[in-house]
């Protein structure tokens, strides 16, 4: 795995940028795999504002996201669809057709599991932006997920909805299941980008660099990955 250190969370985004960047400029149908959560938020502001001011088209480029909650769909604000296109989608010449997350509001969870998987199978990410949940996890695949899962619905932990709860109204709110690709739909992604920022993610990006590889810090299968980057702020290298 290769390792960036940065300064800060600016300069995280920017690095994480300048990777984006290339693989777009490189291949302009490219797919890339997003990542919700405040920490590719730079770097979504990066890509519009390079996009407004040096033209870097996404017309072609083709989208899939991690995951969704359960229950949620465009019509929620709290719902990731809803995020990427306030935070991405709207501020790129991006076809909303070309982007793909799981549907929330599916009637039939293990059709809309399957539906996803055979997706992903033949759009294969070019790269795979992830984040790290403070207890190692990758997308929504909590501490114990199987490596070998794909597309599945999740409970999520008490320590997830706690740290998620920042971004609804009240802890209640936050949905207790999600849809979420699997370690094994995210392993197959040709290159991973993964961001951590702040020092509560210190323990977590420390089991991911350094860490035994153990379905108990989902993070850590990141290790067997031929073409894996972490871009991390100081203080969430601090431990390394
Ligand atoms: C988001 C996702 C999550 C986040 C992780 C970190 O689509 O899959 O795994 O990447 O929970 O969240 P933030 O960035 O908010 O600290």
């Amino acid at each position: 795995m290769k390792v960036i250190i940065t300064k800060d969370y600016e300069e995280m985004s920017s690095k994480a940028f300048e990777i984006m960047k290339e693989v777009v400029t490189e291949n302009p149908a490219a797919v890339l795999g997003l990542a919700t959560g405040s920490t590719p938020l730079g770097l979504y502001a990066k890509m519009a504002a390079d996009h407004r001011e040096n033209g870097t088209s996404y017309k072609q480029v083709r989208t899939v996201n991690l995951d969704e909650y359960e229950g949620l769909d465009a019509t929620s604000d709290q719902s990731y669809v809803y995020f990427m296109r306030e935070n991405l989608f709207r501020h790129l010449d991006i076809d909303l057709k070309n982007t793909n997350i799981e549907n929330g509001k599916a009637k039939d969870p293990e059709e809309e599991c399957a539906r996803y998987n055979a997706l992903l199978e033949v759009m294969r990410q070019d790269v795979q932006v992830l984040g790290i949940g403070s207890n190692g996890h990758i997308a929504f695949n909590e501490p114990g997920t199987p490596f070998e899962a794909e597309t599945h619905v999740v409970a999520l932990t008490e320590s997830t909805i706690k740290d998620n709860s920042r971004l609804f109204a009240r802890v209640e709110d936050v949905p207790r299941r999600a849809y979420t690709m699997g370690p094994k739909n995210i392993m197959n992604a040709k290159k991973i980008l993964i961001l951590a920022n702040g020092a509560n993610k210190a323990k977590a990006v420390y089991g991911l660099v350094k860490g035994e590889i153990t379905e108990s810090l989902p993070a850590s299968i990141l290790q067997r990955h031929p073409d894996c980057t972490l871009v991390c702020d100081e203080a969430a290298a601090s431990l390394l």
